[in-house]
Formats: C-alpha cells, structure tokens, sequence
C-alpha cells in the first residue's frame, strides 16, 4: 500500500461523540491521529460531531434524541471519548445514552483487549510484556445489565428490589461465536469465564454453548470460574488467550485487566455489532475524569488504542496497526507528560511509520 489521495470506496464516515471532562481532550488526539494513518494508507475520513454527553443533558434536558439515533446509524463507526459528570445523578447517561445505544445499534460484544506493552509498570512487578496480552470478550446486551427487574413496596419494610439476568441462547451464541473466531485467528485458546456451580441455570447454557461453538471453530476450550479468573489474571495472565464471558463479570474482570496493564489511562474497548447491521462504537474504558478535565494530564493512548480497534473494524488493519505500534513505541521511549507531549510523539511516529 502507498501513500496518496483516498481511494474511491474507501472513504469512512465516522461520528465523533466526545462527551465531557477529559473526552474531548483524548479524543482530538486520537482523530489527528485517524487522520494521519489515514492519509498515509490512501483512505478518506469525514467526522461528525455529535454533541451528547453530561453537558448536552444539562443544557437541553436531551439525552439520546430519536434524530441524532438516526444519524449515528448512517455513520460507519462512532468514536466516543467519556460522558458523566458530578451534577448528573448517576444511571441517568449510563442507562438513557450507553446502555441505550449497545441495545439500539445492537452491540452485542464488548471486546477489551488487556495487555501489558514494554515501557509500563504493570501493577504486578514480575509480569512482563509478552506474559498479558489477552482479549477479553463481554456479552454486551444481555445478563444482569438488560434492564429486567424492578422494585416492590418500595419505602416500606418490605421493600423489594429484583435484578434478573437475561441469557438468551441466541445472545449468547453469538458473543462467543465471536470470541472463537478471534481465538482462532490467535492462539486458538478460548476461555468461558463464569460460575457454573452457583449460577447453574446460566451457566449451563453458557458452558454448553461454548462448547458448540469452540467445537465449530476449531479451538480448545478452557473454563474457570470467575473468582478464580482474578486469581489466575494475578498470578498467572498467561494461561489466558480469549476470555468470554457475560456481561457482568466482564464489566469487572477487563477492569482488573487495565489495572494491571497500565491502569484506566491505557485501556481500549470497542462496543462490536459484528453482524454489521449498524455502525460499532469505540471508546476508551475510562470515564471523563473530572478531576484532571482541563489539566493537559490525561493521557489519550486508550481513546487512541480505541481508534486503532475501530480502524481494524473498518477493514484499515494497515492503519490500524500503525496506530498500535505508535502507541508501543511511544511507551517504550518513556511515558510522556501529559496530553500534548502524547499527541507530539504519537504524531511524529505515525508520521514516521514506512508504509
Ligand atoms: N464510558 C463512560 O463514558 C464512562 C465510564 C466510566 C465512568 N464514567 C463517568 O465518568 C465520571 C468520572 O468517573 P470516575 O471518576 O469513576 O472514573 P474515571 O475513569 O473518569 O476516573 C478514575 C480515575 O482515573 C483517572 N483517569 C481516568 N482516565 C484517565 C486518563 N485518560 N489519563 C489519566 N488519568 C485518568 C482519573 O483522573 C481518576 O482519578 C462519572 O460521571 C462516571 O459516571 C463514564
């Protein structure tokens, strides 16, 4: 591939929804850097802004309004940088816009990838690059997070609070159909993380879906229960591969995973319809950080690994590698010092990269 003018046909519209606190300041970052790969391997980029978030919700009572839904689904990806803020009380975005937006485009796979690049202090000292590189993959609109359950006698002493997690046979083959297809392309080792021996009503379903779909794809399937899968992403990361699981457990375990790879700062996810019925949504794990919005101290390496999953996604593998490789050399050379120090050295070694 040269470099040059984009090719006809391979021009992307892509949704750039940056949110609030430190969102905007990562996710301009990871355009310029869409923007570079992209001139370098001959395709075109049209952004569109779309303004929700905390402030948008502050500002207009809106939250994710039937038009703009319209909008995000003629788009071929959405890149998302953070939404929160302390004056929104706490569910009101996570359920009206994220929650709203996985069921809407059907985002029905969660993939985190956890791994530790050389040049990060990892939480555990004796980990070493090479030892944690796994994808983990969250069912993404199903399970405890599909909204089923509800509250009886509330206020009273016997007030009633249920949570009911949906597993469907269909919902689940397809997140771990998925998930073997990425264990196939890898090391071919796929690992159903669950609890089986208390969930058993679930866990069946799952073991025995797994085990259809492993077949089907030719990989070895491993099981562990989710307690001991914090245990072994301790003490021993590189039994794991693929981890799939549900939606739950994943929530947790691929923050477990970020912590120990570099923390929230680095780590990447992608919100997947693999059926490509709609555009994905790419975003990094952590959340607006009010705390430091505003300081130049965030560092944009997960907005930008998120744009690296989203170019992949899109069929770019070429840009989407120069984006991965940006961001290990970069860590390599010494962890910059804030926002702009990042984008300098991400941008220079973009520019840098022999096509
Ligand atoms: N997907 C999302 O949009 C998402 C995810 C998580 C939290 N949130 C929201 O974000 C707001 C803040 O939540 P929180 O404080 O629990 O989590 P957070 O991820 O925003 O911040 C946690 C800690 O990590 C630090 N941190 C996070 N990202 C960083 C980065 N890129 N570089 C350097 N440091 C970084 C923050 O400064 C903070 O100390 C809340 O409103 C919450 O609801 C949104």
């Amino acid at each position: 591939m040269t470099t040059g003018e984009p090719v006809p046909g391979r021009s992307y519209v892509i949704a750039h929804l940056p949110g609030d606190g430190i969102g905007p300041e990562v996710t301009e970052v990871a355009r310029g850097c869409v923007d570079a790969a992209a001139a370098r391997r001959g395709f075109g980029v049209q952004w569109r802004h779309c303004a929700l978030g905390a402030r948008h919700y502050l500002d207009t009572g809106e939250i994710l309004p039937g038009e703009v839904l319209e909008e995000l689904r003629k788009t071929d990806a959405v890149l998302l940088g953070a939404v929160g803020d302390p004056q929104v009380p706490p569910g009101v975005l996570e359920r009206g816009l994220l929650l709203a937006l996985r069921a809407e485009l059907d985002l029905y796979v969660n993939l985190r990838p956890s791994r530790l690049r050389a040049g990060v202090d990892g939480a555990v000292a004796r980990h070493r690059p090479g030892d944690f590189d796994i994808m983990m993959v969250r069912e993404n609109t199903e399970g405890l997070y599909a909204g089923a359950g509800g509250t009886v006698h509330r206020g009273t002493d016997f007030e009633t609070a249920t949570e009911e997690s949906l597993n469907t046979r269909a919902g689940v083959a397809r997140c771990v159909r998925y998930a073997a297809g990425l264990a196939a392309g890898r090391q071919g080792r796929l690992t159903l993380v669950h609890k089986t021996n208390v969930l058993t009503h679930a866990g069946d379903l799952w073991l025995r879906t797994s085990q259809e779909e492993a077949e089907a794809a030719a990989v070895t399937l491993d099981y562990a229960h989710v307690d001991a899968a914090c245990l072994y992403l301790v003490e021993d990361p590189g039994r794991f591969d693929v981890i799939v699981t549900d939606n739950l457990f994943g929530d947790i375990l691929s923050d477990l995973g970020a912590a120990l790879t570099g923390g929230l700062g680095l780590a990447p996810s992608g919100n997947l319809n693999p059926a490509r019925t709609g555009p994905s949504v790419f975003e990094p794990v952590h959340g607006s950080a009010p705390d430091i919005a505003g300081t130049g101290q965030a560092s944009p390496a997960g907005a930008v690994l998120s744009a690296a999953l989203m170019l992949d996604h899109l069929g770019e593998r070429e840009a989407a590698a120069d984006l991965d490789a940006a961001v290990s050399g970069v860590l390599a050379a010494g962890v910059p010092a804030g926002t702009r120090a990042w984008e300098n050295a991400l941008l220079a070694s973009l520019t840098a990269v022999p096509a």
